[in-house]
């Protein structure tokens, strides 16, 4: 059966690495037989740009048809004295919202080879294995649209949670810790804010239907320490959709580059939106030498978890090991001695080692969406 994938590649870096994802969708469909239908749309800077808007009902449209959803990244300083609802950023939450995407979920997990790459020792970061699962549709950057008050002095943004929202992410964390190692740190403020105390007492009352978990409560900043100070300690974190923002991109470290890290973002019956954590990254856009990896592995994570093609999965992301085994780095990444190459060579050598071999070495560990 022909999947129907909808690419969003938005700005700024987001178009090259969208086309590196083409080739390897392209590379899934001869290696395994399968058949997709790709169609793109606009979002962010470039659906402003065209439409005068960042999310325009046709690319809404086209994502509530399709089977899974891959988008680049967006932003950019061009847009930056836009009002707020004309900002590129609005696309993405908009997307989000209207698809009821409220589980993020980001692995965070070096490959051996990046190991050295990490400005953290690598004895820190050795044996660090971790799933942060981030609310994603409530909270701040969903609340009352902000406002500036008295003449401009005073401003406003609010955050705001139903119950539900909590529950529903909570309780997706716990079905993942149970997949995992079942370890669940549920990371608040509960020390100051209203919602993180309620957060706190809905992750106690799931804990008894799932005894099995240990849990673990942890302040946001005590958190944002331990994660580059202990993060093997870690095993699925879950947080509010700020907290969830920030300290991902911070977990992103212990992997070498920003550039490596691929995102779920997910509702109950599977459909999700598939990005890399970066973002769109104007200071190296159409320099060709963005790294195409986290929107790579991106691509593995919706084809084993929207398409249950865990073999495709499993050989996309051994294909980006060996290259990186190989010697192959784009620039983000620090390494000494590796032989820095561009986008698209990245995304050749990805396709050179695309085939079909045992599917025992996934990179990521399983997680329920
Ligand atoms: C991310 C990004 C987005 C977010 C921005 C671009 C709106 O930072 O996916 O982490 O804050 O969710
Ligand atoms: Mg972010």
């Amino acid at each position: 059966m022909t999947k129907h994938i909808v690419l969003l590649p938005g700005d700024g870096i987001g178009k090259e690495i969208m086309n590196s994802a083409k080739q390897i969708l392209g590379a899934v469909v001869s290696e395994f037989g399968h058949s997709f239908s790709l169609q793109e749309q606009d979002i962010g800077g470039a659906a402003i740009d065209q439409y005068d808007t960042p999310l325009p009902e046709a690319t809404v449209e086209a994502c509530q048809e399709a089977d899974g959803i891959l988008l680049g990244a967006v932003g950019g300083k061009k847009w930056d004295a836009m009002p707020a609802e004309k900002r590129p950023e609005k696309g993405l939450l908009g997307i989000r919202k209207e698809l009821g995407l409220f589980a993020n979920l980001r692995p965070v997990k070096g490959f051996p080879s990046l190991l050295h790459a990490s400005p953290l020792k690598e004895h820190i970061i050795d044996g660090s294995d971790i799933l942060i699962i981030r609310e994603l549709t409530g909270g701040l950057y969903f609340g009352q649209p902000s406002e500036r008050r008295d003449n401009g002095n005073a401003v406003v943004d609010t955050l705001y949670y139903r119950k539900e929202e909590m529950e529903r992410i909570i309780d997706k964390a716990f079905q993942s810790a149970r997949l995992r190692n079942n370890h669940l740190t549920s990371v608040d403020k509960a020390n100051v804010l209203e919602s993180s105390r309620m957060w706190r007492e809905i992750v106690n009352e799931k804990s008894k239907e799932y005894p099995d978990v240990v849990v673990e409560h942890e302040l946001v900043d005590a958190a944002a320490m331990k994660l580059i100070t202990q993060p093997s300690q870690f095993d699925v974190m879950v947080t509010e959709n700020m907290f969830g923002d920030i300290l991902s991109d911070e977990a992103s470290v212990l992997t070498g580059s920003l550039g490596m890290l691929p995102s779920a973002s997910v509702r109950s019956d599977g459909v999700g939106l598939y990005e890399p954590v970066h973002g769109s990254a104007p200071d190296i856009a159409g320099k060709g030498i963005a790294n195409p990896l986290g929107t790579i592995l991106s691509v593995a994570l919706m084809l084993r978890h929207s398409f249950q093609m865990e073999e495709e999965a499993a050989a996309v992301e051994r294909a980006v090991r060996e290259c990186l085994e190989q010697g192959y780095y784009t620039a983000d990444l620090n390494i000494a001695n590796g032989q820095i190459v561009s986008t698209e060579q990245m995304t050749e050598a990805v396709l050179d080692n695309l085939t079909v071999k045992s599917v025992s070495d996934s990179i990521c560990s399983m997680y329920v969406l």
